[in-house]
């Protein structure tokens, strides 16, 4: 028996190469959307930056920075078309794990409790 994935979901590490996507998808999901400066700022000081692709289309991202045991989710955005895929679910998951191998005893996200979507999350 085969199953077949669709769409074919992929986290991978941020790449300078993707500055301009990431920054679209900011641009068009929040009201004071981060700089392309701020971005590259999260890549050179070394925070974990991970983007999702599905079948090869960047779809979204999350910024992690690390401090002791605690892990910051900085960042976790999804390009407005593609919400409500469970991408960001899929994401998160990562992100979890590789805090915990950070040995990370804590992962915080900080909403806005208007923020519907992100607190459902
Ligand atoms: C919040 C956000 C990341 C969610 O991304 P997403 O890929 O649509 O979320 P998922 O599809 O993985 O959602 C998983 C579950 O979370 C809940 N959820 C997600 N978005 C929701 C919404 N807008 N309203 C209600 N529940 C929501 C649901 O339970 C959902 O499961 P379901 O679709 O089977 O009901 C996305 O809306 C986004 O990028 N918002 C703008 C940026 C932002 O506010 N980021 C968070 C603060 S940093």
């Amino acid at each position: 028996m085969v199953a077949v994935l669709s769409p074919r979901v992929c986290v991978r590490a941020m790449a300078r190469g993707d500055l301009a996507e990431v920054n679209r998808i900011e641009q068009a999901s929040y009201p004071f959307p981060w700089t392309r400066g701020i971005f590259q700022d999260c890549l050179r000081v070394g925070y974990r930056c991970h983007v999702i692709e599905a079948d090869d289309a960047l779809c979204g991202y999350g910024i992690v920075s690390h401090a002791l045991d605690e892990a910051h989710l900085l960042n976790l955005c999804i390009h407005p078309e593609r919400r409500r895929a469970r991408l960001a679910e899929s994401l998160l998951k990562h992100l979890v794990c590789e805090a915990r191998i950070g040995e990370a005893s804590r992962l915080f996200l900080e909403v806005r409790p208007s923020n519907e979507g992100a607190v459902a999350l």
